[in-house]
């Protein structure tokens, strides 16, 4: 335990007329938690949690949320703040290195961003292998854990070679994205630019062309940037808790990564910005104003939910989903850029916040019900929305990783189960089954 936990009265349990007492603490936003950790060698209990929503799996000194006041800061600062004020560069440096940069450390980490943007040469050939029509997800998946094999890490890493291959991953996940864009369409691949800053370099690298003049749009920037900072970090969610179960057991920083790539590809997770804008064009093909869908989302049996809406933690509005509205709305109000869907995420959100069904499980808008309209309007082909948010997660996946590894002790993820299967039976052979 650090020592930014402050000791409690124990809590005393009782179990089969024994009485346990076990350590409470409380962290530094009045978060408590009891200690349960000698508490199947004291009482041969194991807790229950399914999906681990009232467990704590760790001390973490990163992000902070209150779920039931919508509130979000990494490292102390307001997400609001962050995405009004910062740029997607320095909010990473912020949550990998714990204080936002001053000139001298941004511009070299920075740099030192610019000059890890290049992939091998090498790797290209593993984009020929790929079938055409391959998910951009399986791509990034795939090309992360392979570039274990074209960078191969010593057993242990000393600082300077740590803070590189950070670099290199917070760097080269654009390149890799872009890289996987280009092959899906045909075109040749364009190579980062020392011309652009990191989110420039990223747009310019998808939608540039030896004959097209691409001119990146200053708006379609900030806002893309502003969405790789709102994405950059959200505590144990699933896809932080895989980089942690894979970073317990040492395996190398890619196949870590690899781990949360993963599990942000499910709909339920990362997967629900491309969810909700698939919802939406079914609701505008069907010519509805969400009403339909509204009422079969809520319908168990219908098998669909309203996606952009719920979260695990947020039981009030996900402060992300506000900025993202507020950018949306100034984005989708430009010249030239008109979204029909736009006018349908705003019906759904009117009606939803209006239903009982929804209020009572409280279900807000969370940060994917807007994410997805201004990635379409910044033209991201709806398979890569994942991926953009996987390029946001990059520096939070890798500050959840250094804060494991740099701990007081790196403790295997375990979890335990109870058995419910069958009880102890002997092998027969084949001719005595029937
Ligand atoms: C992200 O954890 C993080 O921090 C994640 C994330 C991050 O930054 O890393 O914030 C990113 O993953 C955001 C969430 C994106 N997912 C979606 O938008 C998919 C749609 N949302 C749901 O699948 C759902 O809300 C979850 C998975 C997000 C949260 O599920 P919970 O809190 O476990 O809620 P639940 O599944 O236990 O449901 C509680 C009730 C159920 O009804 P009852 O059984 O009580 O009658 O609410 C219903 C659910 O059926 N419900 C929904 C619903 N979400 C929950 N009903 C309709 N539409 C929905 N979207």
């Amino acid at each position: 335990m650090t020592d930014k936990l402050k000791l409690l009265t124990p809590a005393t349990l009782i179990l089969d007329d024994k009485s346990y007492s076990l350590p409470t603490y409380m962290g530094v936003e009045g978060e408590k938690a009891i200690d349960i950790t000698k508490l199947r060698s004291q009482t041969g209990y194991v807790t229950l949690d399914d999906g681990y929503g009232n467990t704590g799996a760790c001390e973490s000194a990163i992000t902070y949320i209150d779920g039931e006041k919508g509130i979000l800061r990494y490292r102390g600062y307001p997400i609001e703040e962050l995405a009004a004020h910062s740029r997607f560069v320095e909010v990473s440096y912020l949550l990998l290195y714990g204080e936002l940069p001053n000139s001298e450390q941004l511009l070299k980490f920075s740099t030192r961003l610019n000059e890890s943007s290049i992939i091998h040469e090498d790797v290209h050939h593993f984009f020929n292998g790929f079938p055409r029509g391959s998910h951009p997800m399986g791509i990034l998946a795939t090309m992360v854990a392979s570039l274990s094999t074209f960078y191969p890490l010593p057993d242990r890493l000393d600082a300077e070679t740590e803070v590189q291959i950070v670099a290199n991953l917070v760097s080269q996940v654009r390149t890799i994205a872009a890289f996987s864009y280009k092959k899906s369409i045909g075109e040749p691949l364009v190579y980062p630019s020392i011309k652009y800053k990191y989110t420039g370099n990223f747009l310019n690298m998808m939608f540039s062309s030896p004959v097209r003049d691409y001119q990146l749009d200053p708006d379609i920037v900030r806002a893309i940037d502003m969405l790789l900072i709102l994405h950059a970090d959200h505590e144990q969610n699933c896809s932080t808790s895989s980089v942690r179960t894979a970073g317990s057991s040492m395996a190398n920083v890619y196949a870590v990564i690899t781990a949360g790539i993963a599990a942000l590809w499910g709909p339920r997770h990362g997967g629900a910005n491309q969810e909700v804008i698939k919802m939406l064009e079914q609701i505008h093909a069907e010519g509805g104003d969400g009403t339909e869908f509204i009422n079969q989302a809520k319908d168990k049996n219908s098998g669909r939910r309203l996606m952009g809406f719920g979260h695990r933690v947020y039981k009030n509005f996900d402060p992300r989903a506000q900025v993202l509205k507020e950018h949306c709305d100034k984005l989708l109000n430009k010249p030239g850029i008109n979204d029909p869907l736009l006018d349908i995420a705003r019906r759904l959100e009117e009606i939803a916040l209006k239903d009982d069904y929804f209020i009572s499980r409280k279900l807000y808008p969370n940060v994917d019900f807007y994410s997805g309209l201004i990635l379409r309007a910044a033209g991201i082909p709806t398979n890569m929305f994942t991926v953009l948010f996987a390029i946001g997660r990059m520096p939070g996946w890798l500050a959840h990783w250094r804060e494991m590894i740099h701990g007081e002790q790196v403790t295997i993820y375990r979890p335990r189960q109870i058995y419910v299967g069958e009880t102890l039976r002997h092998y027969q052979d084949i001719k005595e089954r029937v």
